[in-house]
């Protein structure tokens, strides 16, 4: 086809051209998929089905316990369907009315039932290593608002999309409203429960030998509980900003001390860095690698910071890569943030005065780096 004053496109027909349109509408459409599970949070449903007890909850049970408005309970079926489809629930056939006395049973007539699957068992309100508010924030309107301005920020001289739209810095926000903040902050801890969780139960020998560590932007302190609890011995310290440790209280060998990663950090043998490197620029990571060289208090081998954080390329599963490539993109438009590469992270190391390192990919779509001065 041409079009008048336009140049002749490549010519795309039949299936292909069929197949591209799809591809967009994929595409296209794919914020469908963040918004329905964000519906089915607010909604309780993947509760509902874990208080119905291990045997599928059937649909018309689901709809009464969500408490809709009576126009709506038709919907339900439609949303549960696309989130089964993405793996969010299993569906199998029950008796309809299974609930009931066993009187009231109609026969032969069968609905839907639901399980829950292991990915939404992380969207369970009491979950520790849930996701939820993680998933709350990022799909809040506070955070959505930077994406629509993305093209404009590339043509700004504006440092994120998310300075763009909240004339200040992500943390400067987190430090303003408390709300937010407190949402975020809680996403953070159960990631850091979910992630303690494998470390402690598969590699504990990571911590072998370690007598003081200081979490580095440890945020509430989940790492640093855990690591406190599980090895007495170590004194942990968790570094963070007054407005996220100012009012916690340490014990035991637990202490928080408010501070700035970029002016001091604490000595100690083993410095953490969980989703830190990841949220600042090459020049502000080699600073605070820097930083936790200086910090790095032992004498031999015990000595080393441990980085928990993507390397991008690292895992054939496209299913990672795509999730390294997407989380690039968030902490690019949130943060002025970066996943690295493994060359990429390399460099900033050997900046920052260290001797080598080792990446051990055991933490799913992240990993474990041990840097050594
Ligand atoms: C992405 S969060 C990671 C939190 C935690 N390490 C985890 O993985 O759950 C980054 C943390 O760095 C903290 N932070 C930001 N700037 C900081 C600074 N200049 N000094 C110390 N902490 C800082 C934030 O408050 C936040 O808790």
């Amino acid at each position: 086809m041409n079009f008048e004053g336009e140049k002749m496109l490549p010519i795309v027909a039949g299936d292909e051209l069929l197949e591209a349109q799809a591809h967009i509408w994929n595409h296209l459409f794919s914020f469908v998929n963040s918004m329905t599970l964000k519906c089915a949070v607010e909604l309780g449903i993947p509760d509902a089905i874990h208080r119905h007890g291990p045997h599928p909850m059937p649909l018309s049970r689901l709809v009464s316990a969500l408490q809709l408005h009576s126009n709506k309970t038709q919907f339900i079926y439609r949303l549960m369907r696309l989130l089964t489809h993405s793996g969010f629930f299993v569906a199998q056939k029950v008796p309809k009315n299974s609930g009931l006395e066993e009187e009231e049973e109609e026969e032969e007539e069968e609905e839907e039932g639901y399980v829950l699957t292991n990915s939404s068992r992380l969207l369970l309100k009491h979950n520790p290593c849930g996701v939820t508010s993680l998933l709350l924030s990022m799909l809040h309107p506070t955070f959505m608002e930077p994406w629509q301005l993305l093209s404009d920020w590339f043509k700004s001289e504006d440092r994120t999309p998310f300075d763009m739209a909240h004339a200040m810095s992500f943390w400067e926000f987190m430090g303003n409203k408390p709300k937010q903040g407190d949402i975020f902050n809680s996403g953070m801890a159960s990631d850091a429960r979910l992630v303690m969780s494998v470390l402690l139960d598969k590699h504990k020998g990571f911590f072998d030998g370690v007598s003081s560590l200081v979490d580095v932007g440890g945020n509430t302190g989940s790492v640093g509980k855990a690591i406190a609890e599980a090895f007495p011995q170590i004194e942990c310290t968790v570094l963070d900003l007054p407005q996220v440790v100012g009012e916690l209280k340490g014990e035991g060998n637990l202490k928080y001390v408010e501070g700035d990663m970029f002016k001091a950090i604490p000595p100690a043998d083993v410095l953490v860095l969980k989703w830190i490197l990841h949220v600042w620029n090459d020049e502000d990571c080699v600073k605070i690698l820097k930083n936790c060289k200086e910090a790095i208090t032992s004498n031999g081998k015990k000595g080393k910071v441990m980085v928990i954080d993507m390397v991008v390329g690292n895992k054939e599963e496209d299913t990672l890569i795509q999730g390294h490539l997407l989380f690039d993109m968030v902490v690019m438009v949130f943060l002025n943030g970066k996943q690295r590469d493994e060359k990429e992270l390399s460099e900033a190391f050997k900046e920052a005065g260290f001797s080598g390192y080792k990446i051990f990919p055991i933490l799913g779509s992240r990993s474990l780096i041990e840097i050594y001065p």
